[in-house]
């Protein structure tokens, strides 16, 4: 039995950068996981090989799409579907393998196999138990379907599923126009599959700024998806090789199918307590499966904490991370602390979509005063000259300090350029600062200084 001041149960963003944490503040840190590489979730089967593949395919629509414009001809290159997914592999393997070179480094115990908690201070993985002063839980989400579809990663598949289909389809069926469908989408969509999106809601990405979610849509059905919404999928039918998928529309309860080769479900995700021991522990848990926790993380067992997927918030690999150098902090002494009105958030499409803070329909809502500068790309030199030129920066500020409340970016980069705006508001600061900031030209940036200058006297071009 090996004593720690802090065993990480679960290696995916929010695990491994806690431990990495503990240790660089002097703790004794080990980190279980079950799964023969480290990185959960995130970096083996989410984040990193979701951004390998829809890089690949980017570069794929550069080709056939812009190339030509800018006197680079000749054929565009062919899909070698193995080689790529090799390539979504190699990236994968390169970042699993450069956390357990961190941990080697920070002298952090990799305890291999599926923890569980008998009580609080002990971890029991495989045979052995393990004491620990404090124990934080790290472990996750999984995917979620709809009550009656059954995912056989093959031809009815989740993220997971998408991220390996043995052959690129002839017809998709997204359910679900949040990130992780509309992400997928466009690979194979840009690989050449007729997508369609099924979505409940009359919007996609709900939650988003209004004006977003609109010019969004707009492009993504340019590039060729389609998009069916409010409309309530009623069940998914698998024959032999393909499949069926039925919805009801809101508007009329009218029944219509459609046929797919693939679908994927992509309805949201839940926290992966499976296992922990939780509710012989006695821990309280909200009703929708995240474990409650108070304002340091704490669970309501002594000695117990959790972070991430598995607690409430936005279910994002940055919000986790931060949360785990928050405890590893408060674990250390310190004072942790994460600012949930500052978390950015993105989707890795082309255009990109960022946004942080709050939107004009929150803003609305709660009867705050308040401007808004827009600036659109058409008038940004950068975005011109790259064919990159769909799209706008949005900020918002108070109408009467001037200080910036949300931002939202659709364009090139956005998922970068969104991070300037994050340290302002970290900062307390006025779009007037942002306005006066000098901006280096050509760059996509400018764009976010335009913005705030449409907050004040106006951008120069536009
Ligand atoms: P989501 O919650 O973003 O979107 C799910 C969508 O499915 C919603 O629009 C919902 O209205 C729709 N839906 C639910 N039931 C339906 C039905 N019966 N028929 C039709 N539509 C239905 O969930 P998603 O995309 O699965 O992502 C899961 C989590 O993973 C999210 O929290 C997301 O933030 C996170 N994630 C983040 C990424 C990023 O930051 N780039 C990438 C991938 C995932």
């Amino acid at each position: 039995m090996s004593q720690y001041d802090v065993i990480v149960i679960g290696s995916g963003p929010g695990g491994y950068v806690c431990a990495i944490r503990c240790a660089q503040l002097g703790l004794k840190t080990a980190c279980v996981e079950g799964r023969d590489t480290l990185g959960g979730t995130c970096l083996n089967i989410g984040c990193i090989p979701s951004k390998a593949l829809l890089h690949a395919t980017h570069m794929l629509h550069e080709a056939e799409h812009n190339f030509a414009k800018m006197g680079l001809k000749g054929k565009s290159p062919s899909v070698d579907w193995d080689a790529m997914q090799d390539y979504k592999k190699d990236t994968i393997g390169q970042n699993t393998k450069g956390i357990e070179f961190l941990f080697k480094k920070n002298k952090i115990d990799w305890l291999k196999g599926w923890g569980s908690i008998p009580k609080a201070g002990k971890v029991k993985v495989g045979d052995e138990v393990h004491e620990a002063k404090n124990i934080v839980i790290a472990t996750g989400s999984e995917p979620s379907s709809l009550p009656g579809i059954e995912i056989d990663e093959k031809i009815v598949v989740s993220s997971t599923g998408a991220l390996a289909l043995s052959k690129i389809p002839k017809k998709m069926v997204v359910i679900g126009a949040g990130v992780i469908g509309l992400e997928m989408g466009s690979v194979y969509s840009r690989l050449g599959a007729e997508v369609t999106v099924v979505e409940y809601l009359d919007t996609i990405t709900p939650g988003m700024d209004g004006e977003v979610q609109k010019t969004f849509q707009k492009i993504l059905a340019k590039q060729g998806m389609e998009f069916i919404l409010g409309a309530a999928v009623q069940g998914v039918e698998v024959k032999g090789q393909k499949a069926k998928v039925t919805y009801k529309s809101k508007k009329d309860d009218a029944e219509s199918e459609i046929d797919a080769d693939v679908v994927l479900v992509a309805t949201g995700r839940k926290p992966f307590t499976d296992g922990l021991g939780l509710s012989d522990l006695g821990a309280d848990m909200h009703e929708r499966g995240q474990i409650t926790t108070d304002d340091h993380w704490k669970t309501s067992i002594d000695g117990i904490y959790a972070i991430g997927d598995a607690i409430t918030g936005p279910m994002l690999a940055h919000k986790a991370e931060d949360e785990g150098m928050a405890v590893a902090e408060v674990l250390a002494g310190k004072a942790g602390h994460v600012n949930y009105d500052v978390i950015p958030g993105v989707i890795y499409t082309h255009p990109e979509v960022a946004n942080v803070g709050r939107t004009e329909e929150q803003l609305k809502e709660d009867d705050t005063p308040y401007k808004v500068g827009k600036f659109s790309f058409m008038g940004n030199g950068r975005a011109k000259a790259n064919f990159a030129a769909d799209g706008f920066v949005k900020l918002l500020a108070h109408k009467e300090t001037d200080r910036i409340l949300g931002a939202h970016i659709i364009g090139p980069m956005a998922g970068d350029l969104i991070h300037e705006i994050c340290v302002a508001m970290e900062f307390g600061a006025a779009a007037e600062d942002l306005a006066l900031t000098c901006h280096a030209h050509p760059t996509y940036s400018e764009a976010v200084r335009e913005a705030a200058l449409a907050c004040g006297d106006g951008p120069i071009h536009s």
